[in-house]
């Protein structure tokens, strides 16, 4: 069973940064000129949601424009663009499973079906327990270990559908599963083990 992300969310009627949000929004907000505080949008979006448990309420897009004097439409038109935020609430663990040519080729759309038959859910919903919703976004910049899916602020590299089901088990246990790589392999190092260009025999690796 599953909760859809309707295109109806309750929206609460208010929101503000805490002390400690709004002390980092005014680090932030001090990182550009002063006549250009609207480049603070991405970050304040980020803290924003953040606060929010993961997802941006119109009340918190509207708070935002009116701390760096923004028309609001300038701030939903960059909360509607980046896949990073979420206009309606997610999972405990939000994964996004990355769909872009170097993990399709190896297999994202397995990753995708197999999240979607193990928890139950498809695209843009969450599970009815609110641990897990999926989607699925472009290149995150780690296509050199494809496949790969970002869960919160973590990327769980060289996938395959046993290897990411292994972490989504550790998550729902409430364990913390080592991130990068799931091979075990060092960083992008070569899957092979290989640690220089030379092979063996004095020639160029690949001669
Ligand atoms: S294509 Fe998936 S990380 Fe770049």
């Amino acid at each position: 069973m599953s909760v859809s992300n309707s295109d109806v969310v309750a929206q609460p009627t208010s929101f503000a940064f805490s002390p400690d949000n709004l002390a980092r929004a005014q680090t932030i907000i001090g990182h550009y000129p002063a006549d250009r505080k609207a480049s603070a949008v991405l970050g304040l979006l980020d803290l924003a949601q953040r606060q929010s448990g993961g997802w941006l309420p119109r009340a918190a897009m509207d708070y935002v424009a009116e701390l760096l004097e923004m028309a609001p439409i300038r701030v939903y038109e960059v909360a509607t663009f980046y896949s990073m935020f979420n206009l309606k609430p997610v999972g405990k663990f939000h994964i996004q499973v990355c769909r872009t040519t170097p993990c399709w080729l190896r297999g994202s759309d397995d990753l995708t079906q197999s999240c979607k038959k193990k928890l139950g859910i498809g695209l843009h919903e969450v599970t009815a327990d609110g641990m897990f919703s999926l989607i699925e976004v472009e290149c995150l910049g780690a296509c050199v270990n494809a496949p790969m899916v970002q869960i919160n602020d973590d990327y769980y590299e060289d996938l395959d559908p046993a290897r990411l089901e292994a972490v989504l088990d550790a998550l729902a246990r409430g364990e913390k599963p080592s991130i990068g790589s799931q091979t075990g392999r060092q960083g992008s190092a070569p899957a092979n083990g290989q640690k220089t260009h030379a092979a063996e025999g004095g020639g160029q690796a690949g001669e």
